[in-house]
């Protein structure tokens, strides 16, 4: 039997390793893993790889950066002769990439079997393009791997049979739980230092566990205007950034956009504003694991704040991954991009006591789950 894999970008790398690793106990099963070249920086890809385990890709389209219609062509057309010359017998997709929706579909028109890995999450907003993503791939998917009961219940509102739905829990945790020892015996000063996005810049900074904030910020919503990046940075420096360092993992995006809107050289050189370029997974665990608290717009991000009980503002308006809320037990607060909504929430997280939480199956065997159904 023969599986292909698609990963393209970053989110994708900890959801495919534990599942290279559970397909190699099945000896029948011909594992073929394919990257579509999405994200191609050490910093966004092969430091991953590295780090993860994750065996080289057997075939790179090196796609590389473009608009959402360049990226989903370009890599429809390359994979298509992929999936001709490969004959495979299961096209895996993960997560809500540009990659999974262009791999799904093109999967379906030559005629193959297509499986989601991280299946049925709805944020119900169609202005991102992940809900495109994942909707049109769930749609097309013959066998949808869930990863909380909730989202059973948006593929059966759907009309999606039964026997499709396969609710294995999340895959993000399996990497989690195999990778937090290593994360935690990282030196948090030392890690924070060798990321510097300005190195030169000699900052001073002694960061203990709680006395930091950490963040991510990156989606086109919160970055991409002036009258919603501005604001929020004026509530960062003027406020949180007075009584916290805050410990940035700034993606190119970010990055771009504060150049654009004339914001760089303030934040840079801000004494608690701490830039550091895009972080591997063990240093962005650590950080995690020691933040006082995160914000953050990103999914994955999310997930591993409810495990590991970090208080999260999540600033977006909604969330495809409810189950990480703290109406549902979790950890995170949806604040979307309003600063008054920011800032009563981050006050109201400063005094929460980091509580982890963990949804149903989410115990570190989900791609041992996912490895069964596919290869029996
Ligand atoms: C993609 C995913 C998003 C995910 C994010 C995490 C889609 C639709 N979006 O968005 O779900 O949260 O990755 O990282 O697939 N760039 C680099 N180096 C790289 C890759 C990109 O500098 O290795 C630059 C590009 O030039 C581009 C920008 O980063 O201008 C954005 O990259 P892109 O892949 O288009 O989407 P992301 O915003 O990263």
């Amino acid at each position: 039997m023969k599986i292909i894999s698609v990963v393209g970008a970053r989110p994708n790398f900890m959801k495919v390793a534990p599942l290279c690793r559970a397909l190699k106990a099945y000896p029948q099963v011909e594992h073929v893993l394919v990257h579509t070249g999405q994200h191609y920086d050490v910093r966004m890809s092969e430091q991953f790889f590295k780090e993860l385990d994750i065996p080289n890709p057997d075939i790179n389209l090196g796609i590389g950066s473009g608009s959402h219609a360049e990226q989903v062509g370009k890599t429809m057309i390359a994979f298509e002769q992929v999936v001709r010359a490969e004959k495979p017998d299961w096209v895996v997709v993960l997560g809500d990439v540009n990659a999974t929706i262009a791999c799904s579909i093109t999967a379906k028109k030559e005629h193959v079997k297509c499986a989601h890995v991280e299946a049925g999450l709805r944020s119900r907003d169609m202005d991102m393009p992940e809900e495109v993503n994942r909707l049109v791939t769930d749609r097309l998917s013959d066998l949808l791997f869930t990863p909380d009961r909730l989202s059973d219940a948006n593929l059966r509102a759907e009309g999606v049979p039964e026997e499709r739905i396969k609710f294995v829990g999340n895959i993000m945790i399996d990497t989690l739980e195999r990778e937090r020892e290593k994360a935690s015996a990282l030196d948090l000063n030392a890690m924070v230092r060798e990321n510097l996005v300005e190195p030169s810049n000699s900052q001073t900074f002694k960061l203990s566990n709680d006395s930091f904030v950490a963040m991510t910020m990156h989606r086109p919503s919160n970055v991409d205007q002036r009258e919603t990046l501005v604001p929020a940075m004026r509530f960062f420096l003027d406020e949180v950034a007075k009584a916290y360092p805050i410990v940035w993992a700034i993606h190119p995006r970010a990055q771009k956009m504060l150049k654009e809107f004339g914001l760089w050289d303030e934040v840079v050189a801000h004494p608690n504003m701490i830039l550091v370029n895009p972080l591997g997974y063990h240093a962005m665990l650590r950080l995690n694991m020691g933040a006082k608290l995160f914000m953050t717009d990103s999914g994955g991000l999310q997930e591993e704040c409810c495990v590991l009980g970090t208080p999260c503002l999540t600033m977006r308006w909604n969330t495809e991954r409810p189950v990480t809320l703290v109406e549902h037990g979790g950890a995170s607060r949806l604040v979307g991009n309003d600063v008054g909504k920011i800032r009563a929430a981050y006050h109201e997280a400063l005094s929460t006591d980091r509580k982890p939480s963990r949804p149903e199956l989410w115990d570190g065997h989900t791609a041992e789950r996912i490895a069964q159904v596919l290869a029996t």
